[in-house]
Order: structure tokens, then sequence, then C-alpha cells
């Protein structure tokens, strides 16, 4: 399965946290793109996709939700909580994301500028293009 969970340091004090996240040894690409996602039902299904070639970091930046994660041979489901998280999907993996609390903002750094074209959005297309060549 082509994922990985990202632990990134936090500069904290008595006045707050922050984190700051560029391409290096905790960060495995150039980010092109950030976009976040919030105002979810919680249980409302987002994703339903795949990408041919987009690599992106997805950051629970408050909140909580589960993101489901598959490569047409097996599928597990990752509970993001923590802002000092990032799950890190490689290309050609089906997600899908569920089970938003009230406060959940995720904030999405993505490898590549928004290309409708890299999207698979047909699960069996997903299927014969990914799983079966
Ligand atoms: P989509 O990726 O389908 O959302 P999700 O998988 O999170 O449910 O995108 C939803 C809409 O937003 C779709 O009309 C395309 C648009 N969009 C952009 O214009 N730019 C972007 O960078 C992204 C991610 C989406």
């Amino acid at each position: 399965m082509m994922y990985e969970l990202l632990k990134f340091s936090v500069h904290g004090n008595y006045q707050g946290k922050l984190i700051a996240l560029e391409k290096g040894d905790e960060f495995p690409f150039d980010i092109k793109r950030v976009y976040y996602i919030w105002g979810n039902e919680k249980n409302v299904i987002r994703g339903h996709h795949a990408h041919r070639k987009l690599e992106q970091v997805m950051v629970c930046v408050a909140g909580s939700c589960d993101f489901i994660l598959d490569d047409g041979r097996e599928k597990v489901k990752i509970h993001l909580n923590d802002p000092s998280q990032g799950l890190y999907i490689k290309h050609n993996i089906w997600r899908t994301f569920t089970n938003f609390s009230k406060d959940c903002v995720v904030m999405v750094l993505a490898s590549e500028y928004y290309d409708e074209a890299d999207y698979i959005r047909d699960y069996n297309l997903f299927l014969n293009e990914v799983v079966n060549n």
C-alpha cells in the first residue's frame, strides 16, 4: 500500500505551537497547491477517486476524520486527529474520507497543479488501469 504516516516537528513554547512544511527530510515533495476541506456532515463520504500522478499529504489541522485507502488489493482505514501528523498518499490509490468531527479541517498539500485529467473517478476503470496492468 502506497502510503506513509509522516510525523512533523513542532516548534512550541508557552505561546503556542507552529509547524512549517517544506520539501526535505520530513516532507516528500515540492508543494505546488494547497487546499482545505471543512464543513462536512459527519457521515458524508468524500473522495471516491484515485490520481494517476498526483501525490498528496493530508493534514487534519483541526478535529478528526477517517481516510479509507484502497490499492485494489487491500483497504486500510486511517484515523487522523493530530495536526503534527501527515498522511502521505502516493499515486494510484483509491481514497474516500468520512467520519468528520464538527470542527474538522483537512489541509491538503499537493505535488501538482489541479488537473482533472489526472483523476480516475470510476472504480472499475481504476482497477483496470492500476491493478490489472
Ligand atoms: P474533488 O477533488 O472532487 O473533491 P473531494 O474529492 O474532496 O470530494 O473536488 C471538488 C470540486 O472542487 C470539483 O468541482 C473540482 C474543484 N477543485 C478545484 O477546482 N481545484 C482543486 O485543487 C480541487 C482539489 C478541486
